[in-house]
């Protein structure tokens, strides 16, 4: 195979020494035949594979696709497992372990004879922490998701996961649904192998994967069920083989552009705001600039075309059937850099040629857009000096300006006990605020900040309030939500100095989150804030705590920013 640089795997592989022997011989063990060792590339299937990530459960068979097209293109596979982040099992919250298995997918990838690498991502956090841990290496890298699961159906109504469970477990709440009703949604909601089916983290994640460049056309949405995902990791199989044979590495394919189209992709399918920290940390991995405010920047006069829960009606099968995202991207045209390059080899814009699009409810035309201009809204003022993040086609229109009493709760303990205490002086035009949910206050900066409204007021018929803090919100929630506050109350940020009562002016549309009490005061506070929380004594938390950084660099650690390469340091043999 004509290559355009030596293969790093040769290095373990070629010659008749006392090492290429040991590495030749052990491996044979598995029945692999002398001339796979001849020179053809060695491509990596990352594995995120395990019961306890169901979202991820079928990849077994995946990798067994990606493995077929390995081998039809002459390349050689080997899987390897790396640990997975079940979003709905794992305690105390996934995000925690994002940059933990980032470090798993990059040593494995520098320790080991690859040279190109197969992603299988699909959960949550599994799509970020893989690409993060592969871009810190460069090599050749192509990622297959997983795909959604089919539509949940339940009593003749759609259950998207996520979404219509939060709007249950509300409905309990309030007393307009029976916990019996309840329960039996539960089997219709999960109905077959593959991740969230709303436009949740997940999905979102697919998404992005295919607008940077990094997965071939149709990764987005594909069902996990359809025979089509089959043969697109056999695709896949086969396109990474000739990629190392182009030496198309990450670095050549994902650029500052690329970022750029993937904000704006996210703006139009009304991704999750859980892209901002992923892309964030992602471009820091590459050494591209990339900034909170981009957000704010690049999606500006981006429509939002795509009508998916959350912000919508409809889900992943339903955009699949409609034409996917190479729909979108055909539609969105000339708003996007349709010249930037991909793990095809051509452009995003020669990719997408004329994609049709098969129902316009689902997918709009430009003309007819859902929103105008609906991307994620970068908040900046004195309660959030480095920016926070708000969903604007989850908010509700009647909270886009408001300005409200603060009622403070300090950590998600706190407000567990007492949102539904009888005497809490709580009313509908008041502002939830959560203190203590970030990177370093919680830890892990957990899926807590789409804050479940008291029972007394949904009872009363309230079905959004504004509610702030330096958490996250799952990509399948809703509602007028302030996320990712920077610098979060842990690390000083004037989160840490608001009290019950303070006035909180939101604006959306004016980008500004302003807390209404003079400076003189807000010194007095910060002077009598309690000393910090004892940093946890040792593991992996104590290295947590440590390192990570803001959300407005993406929650990485600091020393895991940047490339790395794939030169082994201290290598005896
Ligand atoms: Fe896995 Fe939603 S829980 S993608």
């Amino acid at each position: 195979m004509n290559t355009e640089r030596p293969l790093r795997s040769q290095e373990w592989f070629a010659g008749n020494d006392l090492n290429a022997f040991i590495h030749r011989s052990w491996m044979k063990n598995q029945g692999i035949p002398d001339r796979m060792f001849d020179g053809r590339p060695v491509i990596g299937i990352c594995n995120t594979w395990s019961e306890l990530t169901p979202c991820n459960a079928h990849f077994r068979d995946l990798a067994e696709q990606v493995r077929l097209g390995v081998i039809e293109a002459g390349g050689f596979p080997v899987e390897f497992p790396v640990t997975s982040l079940g979003e709905t099992i794992i305690r105390p919250t996934t995000m925690l372990y994002r940059n933990l298995v980032s470090m798993d997918v990059e040593e494995s990838i520098r320790a080991n004879p690859i040279d190109g690498v197969v992603l299988l991502c699909g959960c949550d956090k599994t799509t970020p922490a893989l690409l993060m841990g592969a871009a810190s290496c460069d090599i050749p890298t192509i990622v297959v998701s997983g795909g959604p699961m089919l539509s949940g159906r339940h009593e003749g109504r759609t259950i998207g996961s996520g979404t219509s469970v939060f709007a249950m477990s509300e409905a309990v709440r309030a007393g307009t649904m029976s916990e019996c009703a309840f329960r039996a949604a539960e089997s219709a909601t999960s109905r077959s192998p593959g991740h969230c089916n709303t436009m949740g983290t997940a999905s979102t994640m697919a998404s992005i994967a295919e607008a940077l460049g990094l997965a071939l056309p149709g990764n987005a949405a594909i069902p996990a069920v359809d025979s089509r995902r089959r043969v697109h990791a056999r695709d896949s199989g086969v396109r990474i083989v000739e990629m190392v044979a182009e030496d198309l590495r990450m670095s050549k394919v994902v650029t500052r552009e690329s970022f750029e189209n993937a904000i704006r992709v996210n703006a139009a399918i009304g991704g999750s705001t859980n892209a901002v920290v992923h892309l964030l940390a992602l471009a820091g991995r590459l050494e591209l600039p990339l900034e909170m405010a981009d957000f704010a920047e690049q999606t500006r006069n981006i429509p939002l075309l795509v009508d998916l829960m959350p912000s919508g009606r409809y889900l992943m099968e339903d955009f699949y059937y409609a034409g996917g995202l190479p729909a979108v991207l055909a539609e969105l045209g000339d708003l996007l850099h349709t010249d930037a390059r991909t793990v095809t080899g051509r452009t995003l814009g020669e990719n997408v040629e004329s994609a049709p699009i098969w129902n316009e409810e689902v997918i709009r035309r430009r003309e007819k857009p859902l929103q105008v201009d609906a991307g994620t809204t970068v908040l900046t003022g004195n309660l959030a000096p480095n920016g926070a993040v708000i969903k604007t086609s989850a908010a509700s229109p009647h909270l886009l300006r408001h300005v409200g009493r603060a009622v403070v709760f300090h950590g998600i303990d706190d407000f567990r006990a007492r949102i539904d205490a009888p005497d809490l002086d709580i009313e509908p035009d008041d502002v939830i605020v959560l203190i203590g949910a970030g990177p370093i206050g919680a830890p892990g900066m957990p899926e807590v900040g789409n804050l479940p409204l008291p029972r007394r007021l949904l009872e009363r018929g309230v079905t959004d309030m504004v509610r702030i803090s330096d958490a996250r919100m799952s990509g399948t929630a809703y509602g007028t939500v302030v996320l990712h506050v920077a610098p979060e109350a842990a690390a000083g940020g004037p989160l840490a100095l608001v009290r019950d009562g303070d006035r909180i002016e939101l604006d959306i549309p004016g980008s500004a989150l302003q807390l209404h009490v003079d400076a003189d005061e807000l010194c007095r506070r910060r002077a009598a804030l309690a000393p910090a929380a004892e940093a946890p004594a040792g593991g992996y938390l104590r290295l947590f705590v440590d390192h990570v950084l803001q959300a407005d660099r993406g929650v990485d650690f600091d020393f895991l920013v940047g490339k790395r390469g794939t030169t082994v340091l201290g290598d005896n043999h």
